[in-house]
């Protein structure tokens, strides 16, 4: 498993870094980015769900997911927390043009196995992007306290991407999960290309 961890990191690597703009405009908008997150962990923790429900007979994904489900749904108090100690409001759900795009990518028919790899998938990718934005912020924002913040959260989901594409290895054929992740990676560079840099927004 150790070693499987290991190799699994390697392979792990988004295309595109993100824009260094993008957490300078982040830092000018702390309650935008303070909403958009707490949805973020919000939509992981539904997501989580999801998976179990949908695959509930297989027992290792079911066992990992569980408490991946109370993470996230921690994560989501902590953001609203942050947001009440500031008076804020929790405010509306934006529409989600990065992973609605990510969705489109996602094979719908066919076999349920590549189905089932698609779903992991998407899943890593949207942890490592999220690990990365985190890591910008945890460096980038003025406030210490926001570094620290945000420092938790990266440590915390990059856990979370390689467990999800371990899953997809626990299922599915090695070769067929990283010839399909490398496909997703570059899928996911041309999306970040093609979306405006935005400090409202974690993607
Ligand atoms: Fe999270
Ligand atoms: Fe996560």
């Amino acid at each position: 498993m150790e070693e499987l961890s290991r190799d699994t990191r390697n392979i792990l690597r988004l295309q595109l870094p993100t824009d260094p703009r993008w957490v300078n405009l982040a830092d000018k908008s702390m309650e935008e980015i303070l909403t958009d997150h707490a949805y973020c962990e919000q939509k992981a923790t539904a997501s989580c769900i999801s998976l179990i429900q949908r695959y509930s007979s297989r027992e290792k994904l079911v066992a990992e997911l569980s408490p991946v489900v109370t993470e996230e749904w921690g994560h989501f108090r902590m953001v609203l927390a942050e947001l009440q100690k500031r008076k804020l409001k929790l405010g509306r759900q934006r529409k989600d043009e990065y992973v609605n795009a990510l969705l489109d990518f996602q094979q719908k028919g066919g076999d349920a196995e590549g189905r089932m790899l698609d779903q992991l998938l998407t899943m890593a990718l949207i942890e490592a992007r999220s690990c990365e934005r985190f890591k910008r912020l945890s460096e980038g924002l003025e406030d210490a306290y926001m570094q620290k913040f945000y420092r938790r959260f990266m440590e915390s989901e990059a856990g979370h991407y390689t467990l999800f594409i371990e899953l997809a290895e626990t299922y599915i054929d090695r070769e067929k999960v990283r010839r399909r992740w490398k496909e997703w990676l570059e899928y996911e560079a041309t999306v970040m290309q093609t979306m405006d840099v935005r400090g409202d927004r974690i993607h």
